[in-house]
């Protein structure tokens, strides 16, 4: 997504999995599969095509992913967490990794000892601004990225940070997984802000993956109203 005034442009894909009703997860911060093995296979393949991978700290803290690329060949994408508050446990998964350490975006607000530690760690602190509600300006987490190098970024959730992209509409591509259950749980497209929906995507891909549906394709926003 082209951001006004920047010559350097990152390219955005969200990619979730969720049941036939919406939900991604069987209740908010319980870590939940979705997915058959060959669509696992697929999301890893997604991973290694991007430069970056982004989940919020709510993931972090519930799911304690590694975002690696394991059940594909190539490489892994570097790890970024949306954190304004620095909540990251240095016991996480994502700060243990020896491979590659995460990049975490902060408020400036956010307590000096949690950012020693976490550097200390090997993590790199990343400062963004944040909005009246404490949330990360997605536009300036880009252009930081974009700086550092990054042109291509898969956003993996959770579900706050899937709606907020979503909002924002810094957004190139979409992939969802819809896994063959009725979860009846965490279903964050409900609370989505009014303006934000709907979202069509055009000309999408369909594929079947084992007992999964996998659409790909381009969104189309909602005209102002
Ligand atoms: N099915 C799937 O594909 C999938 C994938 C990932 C996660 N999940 C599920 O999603 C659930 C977690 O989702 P969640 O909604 O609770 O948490 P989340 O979206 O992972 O993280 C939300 C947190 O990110 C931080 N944040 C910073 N800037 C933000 C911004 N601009 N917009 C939104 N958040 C921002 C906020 O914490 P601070 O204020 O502390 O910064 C916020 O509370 C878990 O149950 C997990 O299993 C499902």
């Amino acid at each position: 997504m082209r951001i006004a005034g920047e010559e350097a442009r990152v390219s955005v894909t969200l990619s979730w999995a969720q049941g036939l009703d919406g939900s991604i997860a069987a209740r908010r911060g319980q870590r939940t599969r979705i997915s058959g093995e060959a669509s696992l296979a697929a999301t890893h393949r997604l991973r290694s095509e991007h430069d970056a991978i982004l989940v919020g700290v709510g993931t972090v803290l519930s799911d304690d992913p590694r975002l690696d690329v394991r059940r594909a060949p190539g490489a892994s994408p570097q790890p970024i967490i949306l954190d304004a508050g620095l909540r990251t446990p240095l016991g996480s998964a994502l700060v243990g990794r020896a491979d590659q350490k995460p990049w975490i975006f902060a408020a400036a607000s956010a307590a000096p000892e949690r950012r020693a530690a976490l550097e200390a760690a090997g993590c790199r602190i990343m400062s963004a601004g944040v909005d009246a509600a404490g949330r990360l300006d997605l536009a300036e987490v880009l252009a930081g990225l974009a700086d550092s190098g990054i042109a291509s970024l898969m956003v993996e959730g959770g579900g706050a940070v899937l709606v907020a992209f979503l909002e924002s509409r810094l957004v190139d591509r979409i992939v969802v997984t819809l896994g063959p259950s009725l979860l009846g749980g965490y279903n964050p497209f409900t609370r989505g802000p009014a303006g934000a929906f709907p979202v069509d995507l055009d000309d999408p891909l369909i594929s079947v993956l084992g007992a999964d549906v996998v659409i790909d394709g381009v969104p189309r926003w909602p005209a102002p109203s």
